[in-house]
């Protein structure tokens, strides 16, 4: 095993550290070697995996709730990531997780800067683990990462084009991603209307609430915007008498109540267990969500990253995928169909006219998949806003399709 290999949290080897992205700005990585039966890790890809939000942190939600090798009770996950790749977590933007700023001006004001923030640490990583430069790399993300994880993925590629930072950059995918936060808020009502959750009252009340979002967005009053944003989820709720946002059928007790990255008890496990085992006892505490991190963002919260995916795809090799759980209320599925057919790129027609085809995992329909000009869609059956969580069966598809194993 490597050098820098060590023991941390459960089994199997890790590494992780906090890297000063900018002046007083501090990101932190986890990295798990993979636990494949390998005579090196360095016949596996490595995967970063990035939370949404913005300001979730990958160490808890996506590490104990989605891909990581056990959950917070200590029991081993079926479906984890790291028995067939190398997976690297990182908190991202500053502020979030582990991740910390020295002051209040230090936390990113924009997703270019979320992206610079991360190509220096990449840089910084490789630097230190020079094996993976030569390691196929793809960056997965979900939720708000539909900003984050394109524009990164395109300031990496930029980074290595300019011989600043060596990588094997092949892929970027996002789950039910924010990347066209208009298209998204615009679908809610229509949605709710088909899937007979609300009726044509509930439709109107929704629809100009979200009307009313999008010409706020355009026209830039960000306190505004963020303030009937907070309104049109309230009257979402109260519409629909509490459905579960990131995943329309589930059954839920009226008392239960959801956060988006984690629970108390994520949050008890994290600041206990996990920050003793890595030593980080004297270092800023974890935190499940910073909204520090989400307010500092802005007006550039709704901003959209369709022209970051378009540039991805005409300026660069590296394959764009986007899965959707179609069960999904947060970013549902015909909000991304709809900025995806209206996304303009050079080899777009080779998408269009691609065959649509189902996808099958153990002969069950999981899913259908339409691939073309290096861009993929992927819907998946039984799965709201968290596919990995929802049904592993179909994301072991999506990976295979991407990285060749999972
Ligand atoms: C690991 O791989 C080696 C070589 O292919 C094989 O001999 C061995 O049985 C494998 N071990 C496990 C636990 O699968
Ligand atoms: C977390 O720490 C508590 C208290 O020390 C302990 O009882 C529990 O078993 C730990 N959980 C795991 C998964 O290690
Ligand atoms: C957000 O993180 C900063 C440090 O990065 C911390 O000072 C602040 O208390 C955190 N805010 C919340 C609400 O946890
Ligand atoms: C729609 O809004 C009106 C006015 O606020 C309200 O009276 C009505 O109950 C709402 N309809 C639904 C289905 O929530
Ligand atoms: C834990 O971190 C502290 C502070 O950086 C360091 O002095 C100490 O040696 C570390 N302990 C272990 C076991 O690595
Ligand atoms: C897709 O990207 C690869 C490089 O990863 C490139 O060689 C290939 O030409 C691209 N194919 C299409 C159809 O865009």
């Amino acid at each position: 095993y490597p050098f820098l290999a060590r023991p941390g949290f459960g089994p199997g080897e890790q590494d992780w550290d906090h890297v000063e992205v900018r002046k007083g700005a501090h990101l932190f990585y986890w990295l798990y070697y993979t636990t494949a039966n390998v005579s090196s890790f360095e016949e596996r890809p490595l995967v970063i995996w990035l939370q949404g939000g913005p300001g979730v942190a990958s160490t808890g939600s996506g590490c104990f709730e989605q891909l990581g090798p056990f959950d917070i009770e200590g029991q081993p996950r079926a479906s984890n990531w790291v028995q067939h790749m190398n997976v690297l977590f990182i908190d991202s933007p500053v502020g979030t997780g582990f991740s910390y700023v020295e002051s209040f001006g230090e936390y990113a004001l924009n997703n270019k800067q979320i992206a610079l923030d991360l190509v220096s640490l990449m840089t910084d990583f490789l630097r230190s683990h020079p094996e993976f430069q030569r390691v196929p790399l793809h960056i997965f993300s979900e939720s708000y990462g539909g900003k984050m994880a394109p524009e990164f993925a395109l300031e990496l590629y930029r980074a290595q084009q300019r011989g600043e930072v060596q990588c094997q950059l092949k892929s970027v995918v996002v789950g039910n991603p924010f990347t066209s936060p208009v298209d998204t808020i615009l679908s809610y009502a229509p949605f709710l209307l088909q899937q007979g959750i609300v009726d044509n009252d509930g439709f109107k009340n929704i629809s100009q609430a979200a009307l009313e979002l999008s010409r706020l967005i355009y026209t830039g009053e960000m306190l505004k915007t963020v303030r009937q944003n907070v309104e049109l989820q309230q009257l979402i709720g109260e519409t629909t008498v509490g459905i579960f946002s990131s995943y329309i059928q589930r059954r839920t007790h009226v008392d239960y109540v959801y956060e988006y990255g984690g629970d108390q008890k994520v949050c008890d496990f994290m600041l206990n267990n996990v920050t003793k085992s890595l030593n980080l006892t004297h270092m800023p505490e974890w935190v499940v969500r910073n909204l520090s991190v989400y307010f500092h963002l802005g007006s550039d919260l709704f901003k959209p990253a369709v022209h970051i995916v378009t540039r991805l795809l005409d300026e660069t090799p590296i394959r764009v995928g986007v899965y959707s759980g179609i069960q999904d209320l947060v970013c549902p599925t015909p909000g991304t169909v709809n900025w995806i057919n209206s996304m303009m790129w050079g080899r777009k027609k080779l998408y269009e006219d691609a065959t649509r085809r189902p996808f099958h995992v153990n002969g069950f329909l999981e899913g259908y998949e339409k691939q073309g000009g290096n861009f993929s869609m992927f819907w998946v059956l039984r799965a709201g806003h968290m596919v990995q969580q929802d049904n592993p069966a179909a994301m072991s598809h999506i990976l295979r399709e991407f990285i060749d194993y999972g």
